[in-house]
Parts: C-alpha cells; structure tokens; sequence
C-alpha cells in the first residue's frame, strides 16, 4: 500500500471527526475542549494532506515502509495527543501524561518525515549529477 493512500482517507475520516467535534462544542456552548479539537485537525487533516501530497508527489518516496511507518506513527501520535489534550482541558489530570506520550509520538513521525525529505533530496541530487555528461 502506498503512504499516500493512508493519509488521505485518514485525514478526511480524522476531519470529519474534529467537525463533529466542533459542531458539538458550538451547539453545547461547552468550548473547553478547543484545544484538542484544534490539535486534531490540524494534525490530522491538514497535517496528514500535506504528507499525503508529498508521498503522492514522490512517487518512489510513496511506496517505501519507511513512508507507511511514518504515516502510521503521526496517525497514533495525533489520536493520543488529542485524547490527552482532550482529558486535560475537561479537568482530568490523567491526560497529562498521555498528551506527553502523543506529544512524542509526533515528533518522532516529524523527525521520520524529516528524515525522508532530506534522503529524498539526496537521492535527487545524486541522480541529477549522474545525468550530467562530464565535462
Ligand atoms: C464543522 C466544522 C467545524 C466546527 C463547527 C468548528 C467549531 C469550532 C469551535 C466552536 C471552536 C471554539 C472557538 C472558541 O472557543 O474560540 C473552534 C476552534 C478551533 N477550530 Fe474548529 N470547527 C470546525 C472545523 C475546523 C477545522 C477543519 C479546523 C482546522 C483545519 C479547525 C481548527 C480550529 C482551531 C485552530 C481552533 C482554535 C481557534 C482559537 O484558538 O481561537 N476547526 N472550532
């Protein structure tokens, strides 16, 4: 399966959650879980869309496990982040903890996608300069 094929239907079943979310803050005028919502949709959908249009861009990047994993991780990394944010801002202490767990995960799913930008753009440049006849 391609990386890209993950975070797109991801994304949009991961925004449909933060709408329902937000329609649900709006109609309870109960707004004290904003944060969490807004973690989730920007991690999660617009995060998650732009990973997916980078995979999906790069066709050789797409289809490595190295991709899969790194779509995979941010995917966990975003529903733990947000669960924790979620629990913190309701008043319950035990999210602490699990935000802190999410927080990681996610920045070990930038530091994977960093890791795959940099890989890619050596490989470009490495193949740029094989097409260059000497001089
Ligand atoms: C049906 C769709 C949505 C509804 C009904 C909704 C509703 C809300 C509500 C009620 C708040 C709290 C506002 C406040 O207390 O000041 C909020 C905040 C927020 N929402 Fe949404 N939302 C929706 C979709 C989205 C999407 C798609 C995104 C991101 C792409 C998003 C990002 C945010 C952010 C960043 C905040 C925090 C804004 C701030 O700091 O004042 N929301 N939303």
């Amino acid at each position: 399966m391609k990386a890209s094929s993950i975070c797109f239907p991801a994304a949009v079943l991961l925004v449909l959650i933060g709408m329902v979310w937000g329609i649900q803050m709006a109609i309870s005028q109960d707004h004290s879980a904003m944060p969490a919502h807004a973690h989730l949709n920007l991690l999660g959908w617009v995060s998650l869309f732009l990973f997916g249009i980078f995979y999906h861009l790069h066709p050789a990047i797409d289809r490595t496990g190295l991709a899969r994993g790194q779509a995979y991780t941010w995917i966990v990394g975003t529903v733990i982040l947000t669960i924790g944010v979620g629990l913190v801002h309701t008043g319950h202490e035990v999210g602490d903890p699990i935000a802190a767990v999410g927080s990681l995960i996610v920045l070990i799913g930038m530091l994977m996608f960093g890791w795959i930008v940099l890989k890619g753009r050596i490989s470009e440049r490495a193949a740029d300069r094989s097409l260059t006849p000497a001089e």
